[in-house]
């Protein structure tokens, strides 16, 4: 409950106006309308963070509590107490009132959840999808500024680095933090940890532990590239490998396909379709073939794409020339998550009601198969139907590029069981899978450290192919 007693309605009616000139003005009466806390509990010893997600189409704010072990505690008797409000950053680069108006709201909504005498020391981290490299460095630095005015504002204990856009191969590292330590595995050698393969809208990612032999013997990169780095969880540690790739997420992977079309029909389009796409300033053409969509003409198409024959530095890649890690039992058990699990919902191999699916992958292709076949969107949309309408023109291709991520990309064998994602039941109750848990349980991990000497994201990686 707000102390102040007002709604955010009327707060963001106050803000507007307010932050638009509060460099020149009034700092302070900013800070005292940011001052809104939950009660004081005498003898709450928890720690709290609070963790900004802002994605491609919303943007979540996550409060966690935890105890002096790093003990995930219940907030007001739930485990997760986070707000969305369906605004992206990358709509309002421009427009420092618009991103204040929905942020201010959404930071007063963390900060009733955390006692008043305790925000001083809660951490308040921001982590954007990458995707915002594509603005270019002097709008993304514009937005990032907009926010750290904002939490610098705030009674909560703030860094100017715990603001960025989250680098895909730090985001796949808290993502297997969150997933292994919601399963119970941090505690245990890293051979029974489960690898983590994400989907995000730019960018896939794979995570898993490696033994601290391989880690003493990571090759050298010709690039510097950094695969695998040390993690404090509780009080483990855990060598982890981890790398993103774009633009080979849900939508960025669409241009990337797109691309080698651009003067011709694409095999993977639903017959009947013909638009162009717009993606950051790049203008693509989607034609359907006169025949409709193809799986074996798709399935070459996406092969393209993900660059299986690039130059492989060291021994073992994935694609794109990327390492692969070296392999080991920490990629044994392999964890499909975000556009992996919701791809295969929207078709039935997955389901987004129950916790997770185990599934081959060879299910993917035979949907995909399906989904090909179909000679319009009319026929599309009765065979599944509740794939979105902006999705279903997409659907082959979606489907013969999930499938080939991961056999040919990846290597997983088509025939081995995997699981996909989707939540996990932690104490009784059932959390979604994000990395802002990761995130804010490394950050309480570290015993011996001071929170605030802790860097959030440590290493300064960009999108590897947009820098
Ligand atoms: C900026 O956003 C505000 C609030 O959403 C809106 O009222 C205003 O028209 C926008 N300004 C511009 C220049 O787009
Ligand atoms: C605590 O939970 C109750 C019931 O779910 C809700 O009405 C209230 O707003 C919550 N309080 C805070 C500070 O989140
Ligand atoms: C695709 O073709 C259009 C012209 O039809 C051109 O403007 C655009 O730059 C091309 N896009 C790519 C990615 O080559
Ligand atoms: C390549 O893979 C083999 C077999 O899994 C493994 O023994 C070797 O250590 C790996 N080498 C590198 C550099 O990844």
């Amino acid at each position: 409950m707000a102390k102040s007693g007002i709604t955010s309605i009327s707060l963001l009616s106050l803000y507007a106006p307010l932050f638009l000139q509060f460099c020149a003005s009034d700092a302070g009466l900013l800070s005292r309308i940011l001052a809104s806390g939950g009660q004081e509990i005498s003898g709450d010893n928890g720690r709290y963070v609070i963790v900004f997600d802002a994605g491609k189409f919303s943007t979540t704010v996550h409060v966690f509590k935890f105890d002096e072990n790093a003990n995930l505690l219940k907030i007001n008797g739930s485990l997760e107490v986070s707000h969305d409000v369906q605004e992206a950053l990358s709509a309002y680069a421009d427009n420092r009132t618009a991103i204040v108006s929905f942020l201010g709201p959404l930071l007063e909504k963390a900060l009733n959840a955390v006692p008043a005498n305790l925000q001083p020391e809660t951490p308040v981290l921001f982590g954007a999808v990458d995707e915002l490299f594509l603005l270019g460095e002097k709008k993304y630095e514009k937005i990032l500024k907009v926010i750290r005015d904002l939490l610098i504002e705030s009674p909560l204990l703030y860094k100017p680095e715990w603001v960025t856009i989250l680098p895909a191969a730090k985001q796949g590292v808290y993502l297997w933090e969150t997933i292994n330590y919601l399963m119970g595995n941090v505690g245990h050698d890293y051979s029974k940890t489960v690898a983590v393969l994400n989907q995000d809208v730019a960018t896939v990612q794979m995570a898993y532990a490696v033994s601290s032999e391989a880690a003493a013997n990571v090759p050298k990169f010709p690039r510097g590239e950094e695969y695998i780095t040390a993690h404090h969880i509780r009080s483990n540690n855990y060598y982890l490998y981890s790398h993103g790739y774009f633009p080979y997420g849900a939508y960025a992977v669409r241009t990337e396909i797109l691309k080698y079309t651009n003067d011709s029909y694409n095999y993977c389009m639903t017959g009947g379709y013909n638009e162009q796409m717009n993606y950051y300033g790049e203008i693509y053409n989607v034609r359907a073939s006169p025949s409709g969509s193809n799986y074996e003409k798709c399935r070459a198409n996406v092969l393209q794409a993900l660059n299986l024959k690039a130059t492989c530095y060291i021994k073992n890649c994935t694609f794109d020339g990327a390492w692969n890690g070296g392999g080991g039992a920490g990629v044994e058990k392999i964890y499909l998550t975000s556009g992996f699990h919701n791809t295969g919902a929207d078709v039935g191999i997955t389901n987004r009601d129950i916790p997770s699916t185990e599934l081959k992958l060879l299910e993917y292709e035979e949907v995909a198969k399906v989904a090909c076949g179909a000679k319009s969107l009319e026929e599309a949309h009765n065979l599944f139907p509740i794939v979105p309408a902006f999705d279903l023109p997409y659907l082959c291709m979606d489907l013969v590029y999930v499938y080939s991520v991961l056999v040919d990309g990846f290597g997983i064998d088509p025939t081995k069981v995997v699981t996909a994602l989707n939540t996990v039941q932690y104490r009784g109750s059932s959390l979604t899978v994000q990395w802002a848990l990761g995130a804010a349980l490394e950050l309480v991990s570290s015993e011996h450290t001071k929170i605030r000497d802790i860097p959030y994201v440590s290493s300064s990686h960009t999108l590897n192919q947009v820098a």
